[in-house]
């Protein structure tokens, strides 16, 4: 089938039953080993590697070629398989129990020495990985992660193309949509002074399809958002992206998560799902439970609220934490108690970046140790001990403070004991999906005292909470739910709003203006009003998916030509500098000195 111009086999296609035929195999010099008299070359293709070898009496001028052949070179090889001499197969391998030997060589191409080896990683810097992309893609690892990226898309389009969706493609250049991040501007030359943006999510024009009567659409969509980088966050990313029409939140979670299940069945036959009904958290209860709205379920370790026990008791930080408002939470770690003050510092690091102002400890040995067991005395303390589980061996952890930094702290404490604790261990091959529901509409800016929408202002509040849009909207829960997955959000979504009543009444709530509303969102508005069927929808990060099911750490290795984390792209050069000509036909100056470039280009 893989038969061309240039070879009649692929390189994982010869096995013993091909032994004595004459073959024509094209590809790189992946490693080449010299043994005095024979010469041995392993070729790589995409599909594999074929044992090549030259020997000096039978292969002519062809093991001149093979002396001098070095890594990357290609080459199109002709010989006769044969059969691996005794103890030299390699039953990993599908070619492993033949070889070819040549009778004839061609050099399809040179290759100047490779900034870093492509048959075996080594700790490479990362700049240079990027810089020379096309080579880094030779290696294994990153073939295999973007086979299993086209074996999910192709996963993902089959299954919802049986399920009657429409794959509509939506426009790049569009007018801003709000998701949270900044967005990518396109100056127009045809209206100088004016700008597309580019789509930070197919949101308005997927719902507008809605109104055009597609009842069911998804898409493999692209986009765009300018925001601080992460290694589960890339400017450009891409979602599989859907919408449906008629259908309650439950609809959408449904067919969602046969989806999933599918997916993750037929691209990772290997691995364990946790649990086939996906457990469900409400946003509280997640915060509370595990200290994280996109939680890692497989670590078997809760958080527990004590504030009620800790109310007026003799440990003037905690007692002082519920006084104010705020809670007492505990984590108990079991066979904690053995941790160093070291490793005690480094936890209490991580709860410092949410924003705790410490951690509080209690050890459980043969006595209770620690300062807060001081001074909540013997009785309190056990009883603490005795709602959280707390057994000999382990340690307690305490965070008082605000309901928000307590349960982030201790959350991200969580999740760096279990890695002290290597409590995933064993679980690595292990997916655990869950829905975090029930999310509060707005959230309000700590420092600028605004409100803004938690999902985006399209999202439908709760039917029980919409009296509470006029009392408290800060109280509102939203018709919004996530994906999460191994402890990443790998997808959101909502109910939609389809009246323009109501959207005019989140947009209020959000202070955006019946004039800014028009400018920015007349379209939509509009379009409610001719007949917009209920609807609601959900996107998936198809990156911090695929990410998952490849166990990489970081999305970059399973994007073909991705940003660094200063959104760069360092092979392209981009982004960069253009002609001044360029941009004086879009009447724009720049006001950024670039270097001392006295070129034709801008600065
Ligand atoms: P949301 O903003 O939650 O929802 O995005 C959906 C999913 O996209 C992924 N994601 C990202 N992946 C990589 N890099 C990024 N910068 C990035 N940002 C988001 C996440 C996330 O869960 N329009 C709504 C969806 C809807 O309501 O239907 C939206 O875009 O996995």
């Amino acid at each position: 089938m893989l038969e061309t111009a240039f070879r009649t086999h692929a390189c994982d296609d010869l096995t013993s039953k091909e032994v004595e035929k004459e073959v024509t195999l094209a590809g790189w010099v992946d490693r080449r080993r010299d043994h005095g008299g024979l010469i041995f070359i392993d070729l790589r293709d995409r599909f594999g590697i074929t044992q090549i070898v030259t020997d000096p009496e039978l292969s002519g001028g062809a093991h001149k070629i093979f002396e001098n052949a070095r890594p990357e070179w290609v080459l199109q090889i002709s010989g006769k398989v044969r059969a691996r001499p005794d103890g030299q197969t390699n039953k990993k391998m599908t070619t492993g129990e033949i070889e070819v030997l040549v009778s004839e060589v061609k050099i399809l191409n040179e290759a100047e020495t490779s900034p870093f080896e492509i048959a075996e990683e080594h700790d490479e810097n990362e700049e240079v990985r990027m810089k020379f992309r096309y080579l880094d893609l030779r290696r294994k690892r990153m073939q295999r992660n973007l086979v299993l990226r086209h074996q999910v898309l192709q996963a993902t389009r089959k299954f919802f193309y049986e399920k009657k969706f429409v794959e509509i493609e939506t426009p790049i250049l569009i007018k801003g949509t709000p998701e949270g991040a900044r967005e990518y501007i396109v100056p127009s030359r045809v209206h100088p002074g004016k700008f597309y943006v580019l789509p930070q999510s197919p949101q308005q024009l997927k719902q507008l399809s809605m109104v055009a009567g597609f009842d069911r659409y998804m898409q493999i969509a692209r986009c765009f958002r300018d925001e601080d980088q992460r290694g589960d966050r890339q400017p450009e990313f891409t979602q599989m992206d859907l919408e449906m029409s008629f259908v309650d939140a439950e609809d959408v979670m449904k067919i969602n998560e046969e989806a999933l299940l599918s997916i993750v069945k037929e691209c990772r036959p290997d691995a364990k799902i946790s649990a086939e009904k996906f457990p469900r958290f409400t946003f509280d209860e997640a915060m509370n439970r595990f200290g994280k709205d996109s939680p890692d379920i497989r670590i078997p370790l809760e958080i527990v609220d004590v504030s009620k026990e800790c109310e007026n008791c003799g440990f003037g930080i905690f007692a002082d934490a519920v006084k104010n408002g705020g809670v007492v939470k505990v984590l108990r770690v079991q066979n904690g108690a053995n941790f160093s003050r070291k490793e005690i510092d480094a936890l209490e690091e991580a709860a410092k970046i949410y924003g705790a102002k410490g951690l509080a400890w209690i050890k459980i040995s043969e006595k209770f140790e620690g300062v807060p067991a001081a001074k909540l005395g013997e009785d309190l303390t056990k009883k603490i001990a005795e709602k959280v589980g707390g057994e000999k061996g382990d340690i307690l952890l305490f965070a008082a403070d605000k309901w928000e930094v307590a349960c982030e702290s201790l959350g991200a404490v969580r999740i760096a004991a279990a890695e002290k604790l290597e409590l995933l261990k064993d679980k690595e091959n292990e997916f655990a999906f869950c829905w975090i529901t029930d999310f509060p509409m707005f959230k309000k800016d700590e420092e600028t005292g605004e409100i803004g929408a938690v999902h985006h202002p399209f999202t439908r509040p709760k039917k029980e909470d919409e009296e509470l849009l006029n009392s408290n909207p800060l109280a509102t829960k939203a018709e919004a739910y996530d994906i999460v997955l191994n402890g990443y959000e790998i997808g959101g979504g909502s109910v939609r709003i389809h009246e323009s009543n109501l959207q005019k009444k989140i947009f209020d709530i959000l202070k955006v203006s019946d004039e800014d509303a028009e400018r920015r969102f007349g379209h939509i508005l509009k379009a409610f009003t001719f007949g917009a069927p209920p609807h609601a929808g959900i996107a998936w990060g198809i990156d911090r998916f695929v990410m998952l099911l490849a166990g990489e750490p970081n999305i970059r290795e399973v994007i073909a030509f991705p940003k660094t984390n200063r959104a760069e792209d360092l092979m392209l050069g981009a982004p960069d500098i253009v002609p001044k000509s360029q941009l004086e036909e879009l009447e724009i100056k720049s006001t950024t000195k670039i270097g001392e470039q006295k070129d034709s280009r801008c600065e």
